[in-house]
């Protein structure tokens, strides 16, 4: 393990199927005012919602509406939700959905007490929050991004064609997250299939960087060998109890900072994946997926030795007689065939990106220096072509 780290993650998590009865014990933690966030109404068709309208009652609370918070939430729909927040003086913000809510909630958390505007101040200039925080808590109904656990808070600004992320400190992370992997055999396929991609990449992103022998990655490669396993038992059965509660759980940690710690990690493909998502307004895991291969193919020779790993403690790729360029191709190869079986996008094209966009979207793809090649932004375009 290299580097000096501290590890601490303060978000208290309550996992299975009966994990929701645990919102009435954190519920006296906080005062009355409890801004109930949703997203377009998965949780009404449930039932969840009116399960949660009975336990905040039932505890007493006012409810302050604030629902329809979209996939990839904008700027608009933040000042909107501060607005509420601010106004109705709201003590906690209770988030029902998947990472679109629990991001937006934790941008209304720091940002409604806030005197700048919060896109200038926490997405354009990166800044570290200084003052009053209204305390998040997430029940979790679409799995993939780790939000329930992390201070990530991603937001969209279509006017100026960015979406960025934030990732805020620990006093930004959930209080507490509730975890029920039932809550998530509604998700349609594209969702499940997405957001199973986004724990692969999220693990992928932490494990291709760096060459010291680190604790961290082979706790990534376990996470890798389990989610391929329950992804494939997920396809066939969504309503197999054990492999969603495993992939909920393996999401969680793929971004909750443990997989991170000791390492440079890379992010690149998120980085491009964002700005495709600014322009395309596409979902997340499905940017990510349809950029992938190209990308990995490009740094494979930067990289070589951990794709041979890859290849061989991930896929059982064989390496009996062969070259490291040829065991590390096959494992990527492994990679894109378990990607097209399970149906992701595997085209930016399909995205709706045009040939007009590829030049602007890598203008607007961030390049980080964490991973085993820090990318020009002629190879971030020609990435784009070969994904088209
Ligand atoms: O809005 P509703 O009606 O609830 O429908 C949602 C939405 O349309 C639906 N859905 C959620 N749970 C459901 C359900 N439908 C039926 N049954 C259920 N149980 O799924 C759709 C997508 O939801 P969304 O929250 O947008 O998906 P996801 O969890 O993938 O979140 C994506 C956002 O998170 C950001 C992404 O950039 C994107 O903005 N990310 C956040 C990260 C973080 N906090 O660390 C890291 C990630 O890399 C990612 O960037
Ligand atoms: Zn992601």
């Amino acid at each position: 393990m290299l580097g000096n780290f501290c590890y601490s993650n303060p978000t208290k998590l309550y996992f299975g199927e009966n994990s929701l009865n645990f919102l009435i014990d954190e519920l006296k933690s906080y005062g009355n005012n409890v801004q109930l966030i949703y997203g377009g109404g998965s949780i009404k068709k449930s039932g969840l919602y009116d399960e949660i309208i009975n336990i905040l009652k039932q505890c007493g609370k006012t409810i302050i509406e604030d629902g329809g918070v979209m996939p990839n939430p904008t700027v608009e729909k933040l000042y909107e939700g501060c607005k509420i927040a601010k106004e109705n003086k709201v003590d906690l913000l209770l988030a029902v959905g998947g990472g679109s809510v629990c991001d937006y909630a934790k941008a209304v958390s720091v940002s409604t007490w806030c005197d700048e505007d919060p896109w200038d101040k926490y997405y354009l200039r990166m800044e570290d929050v200084d003052n009053k925080i209204i305390p998040v808590g997430c029940i979790l109904t679409m799995v993939g991004t780790g939000s329930e656990m992390n201070g990530g808070a991603v937001i969209t600004n279509h006017s100026q064609k960015l979406k960025i992320g934030h990732v805020f400190g620990e006093n930004v992370f959930p209080k507490f997250s509730i975890l029920n992997p039932k809550f998530t055999y509604t998700l349609p396929k594209y969702q499940m299939v997405s957001g199973i991609y986004d724990i692969m990449n999220h693990i992928t992103e932490q494990y291709f960087s760096g060459d010291d022998d680190n604790t961290s990655d082979y706790i990534s490669e376990g996470l890798m060998k389990s989610l391929i396993n329950s992804s494939r038992i997920a396809i066939k059965e969504p309503e197999n109890y054990e492999a969603r509660s495993n992939i909920m759980w393996i999401a969680t940690w793929a971004l909750n900072t443990l997989i991170a710690k000791g390492k440079s990690t890379d992010w690149m493909v998120h980085m491009i994946g964002q700005s495709i998502g600014a322009y395309t307004d596409a979902t997340h895991g499905m940017t990510l997926s349809a950029i992938s291969m190209a990308y990995y193919r490009k740094i494979c020779p930067y990289g070589l030795q951990k794709f041979k790993r890859f290849a061989i403690n991930v896929w059982n790729v064989s390496p009996n007689g062969k070259s490291d360029e040829q065991i590390a191709a096959e494992g990527l190869n492994c990679m894109e065939k378990w990607m097209k079986e399970i149906g992701l996008v595997m085209n930016i094209s399909d995205l709706g990106v045009t040939d007009d966009m590829i030049e602007c979207i890598a203008k607007g793809s961030f390049i980080l220096n964490g991973g085993y090649k820090v990318l020009t932004k002629d190879e971030i375009v020609e990435i784009l072509k070969e994904s088209m």
